[in-house]
């Protein structure tokens, strides 16, 4: 199996440092850090009767498109489904947290969570209770937390270095909610390391092949949000015809499974046809954003001993290709470890 390594620390929302940068991410590691918790004992909160929740979610649903999606029935079984969660105090505290500090976040998991809920239950032959009981914990984007909030509410578009930080959020969230339920085997841990995995093995931190299904609905549930909704780095969002032509774009390069996509268009149809009965158009009539659509800039590394322009070469580094970097100027050799760090130095 595979193993991750964590590319900057990982923290709790009290800034209680869980991991650092560097660490590799195998089991006995996590055993390690879950037996540092194992005697905390949480209490456990109906989800939506916390703070705001129950209403900022009702508000987060009446907006397009997702007033059509979760309009009547969906409404209903999504919300009598999200009434039924349960989460561990410390859980809660996330939302809080984010709340506060990054709305796109807190808006995000509520409406990926709602959504996530409903595909599950159209898409999946397994009982309401099971739905309920692997979604209870499943925040997939906490591992915000441990992602500097100016990197977060970055209105430029971020450079490769910051997006690679901003990455980390799949695996930080693996290690917090595996610290927190305790247990590193819990689906809620695991579905916030996969959700950016892709069938196709494209996706990350690992790159493997997406397999499980109620993780593929999360991801699918997660990247049309993420699509609709403008980032602080990528003002222009995508409409939602467009939205949905982009995953099936991505459908048709085997990087996520049909159904999604199917249950997505009946979604936003007046008459909601099954969605084993849609039938996808392929055809391309959106327009995708002009700005760049991860709002990426590639920069011009420098230096961190002079400031110097750096020379790129690529290396093998444990049987894997690396980047390496050396200073025209003062001759130094670093690597994207080292710019990462100096990254995080300055938050
Ligand atoms: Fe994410
Ligand atoms: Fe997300």
């Amino acid at each position: 199996m595979k193993t991750a390594k964590l590319v900057c620390p990982v923290h709790t929302v009290d800034f209680k440092l869980l991991l650092p940068g560097g660490k590799e991410l195998t089991p006995e590691v996590l055993d390690e850090l879950i037996a540092t918790n194992k005697n905390a004992s949480y209490p456990t909160l109906p989800f939506l009767e916390h703070g705001t929740l129950f209403k900022d979610l009702r508000g987060f649903l009446k907006e397009p498109p997702y007033d059509i999606i979760f309009q009547g029935i969906n409404r209903a079984v999504a919300l009598t489904m999200m009434n039924k969660v349960n989460f561990i105090q410390p859980l809660m505290k996330f939302f809080d947290y984010f709340k506060k500090k990054d709305s796109y976040t807190y808006r995000h998991s509520l409406v990926v969570f709602a959504l996530a809920v409903l595909m599950a239950q159209d898409l999946l032959e397994e009982t309401e209770d099971w739905i309920i009981d692997v979604m209870a914990g499943t925040i997939h984007d906490f591992g915000n937390v441990s992602v500097p909030l100016k990197i977060l509410n970055k209105t430029d578009p971020l450079t490769n270095v910051e997006k690679i930080i901003l990455e980390h959020h799949a695996l930080a969230g693996f290690v917090l909610l595996s610290y927190f339920l305790q247990d590193h085997g819990k689906f809620a841990a695991w579905a916030a390391k996969e959700h950016h995995e892709r069938r196709d093995g494209s996706g990350y931190p690992l790159g493997i092949p997406l397999k499980d299904g109620m993780v593929e609905i999360i991801a699918i549930c997660d990247i049309y949000d993420a699509l609709l909704q403008p980032r602080p780095h990528r003002p222009t969002p995508f409409d939602n015809r467009t939205a949905l032509e982009e995953l099936t774009k991505m459908a048709k390069q085997g990087k996520i499974g049909w159904e999604g996509v199917q249950a997505l268009v009946s979604y936003n149809r007046k008459d909601r046809p099954p969605f084993k009965e849609v039938n996808v158009s392929t055809e391309k009539r959106g327009k995708p954003p002009t700005d760049t659509v991860y709002g990426v800039v590639e920069e011009k590394i420098r230096c961190p001993n002079c400031h110097g322009s750096a020379s790129e070469t690529k290396i093998l580094k444990d049987g894997k290709e690396c980047v390496s970097y050396a200073c025209r100027g003062c001759g130094k050799d670093f690597n994207e470890d080292d710019l990462i760090s100096i990254e995080m130095e300055k938050h």
